[in-house]
């Protein structure tokens, strides 16, 4: 029997569901696995949270060196967040030899490259499977199995507060009520800028960049589009299009060309992310010889990203190499204003004559080919009125200057959004 004494840092949603499992599933895990796991330590700010789980005080501390530090110690489990102090524990972590298992998407798609060098010298393990996707057996699985194919590219919803959002803004919910709904059922970041704004999909397009194609980006490149600007209106829309909108996260490779971006897409029935809806995560990923598969579940919530931090942790006695971060590739990544692909495009245009005529002029000048013009007929006693133009395949960066031309013209108010379609 192996056994494996863990230190846990932060007792939020997720070190409560961990606590929880551990101690319910102590002996299933021992007979199923042959691994004792044994929490030594708990660390939070106050006792609070440690007293409602009637973790003793014996156990606590409020002090992470405490744990970082302890020999008796194997491997330090970090749920706080964040890339400072969560930073800095990792650091002292490997530093005192322990093995480190985190949720911690950002602290990863910044550091996870550095993090997994010091790791790998050391023979050390640096496990992150909860950091993408949540419960969804994800990472571990594209490094023990579908790396062996050459994955061509990924498409993901991997924020479950947005796509909770856009499900229910498309049935009618008003924006901030969807939130906070996503907030009260605990997915939201504490921040919840960070899932609205397309940062959180960011840092785990980061992830998945440095799983699928061995490429560790810098998230300044990336284009990053949230959903703040998505109207109500615009999923009506898309109703009437056959379409969902939804935030997507996406890699592509194309000989030594490289795409990733995170921004609303809209996506035809027949796309396998069309039916993702509430907050549920799902990835896309095709490969050379696997083809498409799709993995599909809970992107976050307590016991489902607790049991992605428990297959780590049972993972601990692999071989360190099958699992370390293999950055080694070197591709050109595609600025998105080079880009093409058919648009969306929605407008709330000033309601008197000739207006729209001057906007379609915009269209011509930028030799932009319109595919169909809808104005919403039940809106038009408005100072400005909706209306949305389709085009056929243009470049991102024409479409982007002929939407500050029009804004600078006063034709529109500024809250115009182009949303790509995706096909
Ligand atoms: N805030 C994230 C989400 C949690 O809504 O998906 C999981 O990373």
């Amino acid at each position: 029997m192996r056994k494996i004494n863990i230190g846990i840092i932060g007792l939020g949603t997720i070190g409560e569901g961990l606590f929880r499992i551990i101690n319910s599933q102590k002996s299933s895990i021992r007979k199923k696995f042959n691994i004792e796991i044994n929490i030594i330590k708990v660390c939070d700010l106050d006792y609070k949270l440690a007293k409602k789980l009637k973790i003793e005080k014996k156990l606590f501390t409020n002090n992470y060196n405490q744990i970082v530090e302890d020999p008796k110690i194997d491997c330090v489990v970090e749920l706080i967040g964040g890339t400072t102090i969560a930073k800095t524990i990792a650091d002292k972590t490997l530093k005192f030899n322990k093995h480190f298992v985190t949720a911690n998407k950002a602290l990863i798609a910044m550091h996870g490259n550095t993090l997994s060098r010091v790791a790998t010298k050391k023979n050390l393990h640096l496990m992150y499977e909860a950091s993408v996707g949540g419960g969804i057996p994800l990472l571990n699985s594209i490094k023990e199995s579908i790396i062996i194919n050459e994955i061509k590219s990924f498409h993901g919803i991997l924020n479950g507060t947005c796509n909770y959002i856009l499900s229910l803004m498309a049935e009618g919910k008003e924006f901030n009520s969807a939130l906070s709904e996503a907030q009260k059922l605990g997915f939201a970041e504490a921040d919840p800028t960070l899932d609205i704004n397309g940062y959180d999909t960011a840092h785990k397009v980061c992830v998945m960049a440095q799983e699928c194609f061995g490429y560790s980006p810098n998230i300044k490149k990336i284009h990053i589009e949230g959903i703040e600007k998505i109207n109500k209106i615009d999923l009506d829309v898309a109703k009437e299009l056959n379409c969902k909108i939804k935030l997507i996260g996406k890699g592509k490779i194309k000989g030594k060309d490289l795409s990733l971006s995170v921004n609303p897409m809209l996506l035809k029935k027949d796309n396998p992310l069309f039916n993702v809806e509430n907050e549920f995560n799902a990835v896309l990923i095709d490969s050379k010889n696997l083809g498409p598969i799709m993995k599909y579940g809970y992107g976050a919530g307590m016991l489902p990203t607790a049991s992605a931090v428990i297959t780590d942790l049972i993972r601990l006695n692999t071989d360190i190499s099958s699992k370390a971060m293999q950055i080694s590739k070197k591709y050109n990544l595609l600025n998105i204003n080079d880009s093409k692909s058919r648009f969306y495009i929605r407008f709330f245009v000033v309601n008197k004559s000739g207006y729209l005529a001057k906007i379609t002029s915009k269209f011509a000048k930028y030799k932009i080919n319109i595919e169909k013009i809808i104005q919403n007929p039940h809106i038009t006693n408005l100072k400005k009125v909706p209306v949305v133009i389709t085009t056929k395949k243009s470049k991102f960066s024409e479409l982007d200057k002929l939407l500050s031309e029009v804004h600078k013209s006063g034709l529109t108010s500024k809250e115009s959004i182009m949303i790509p379609f995706e096909e």
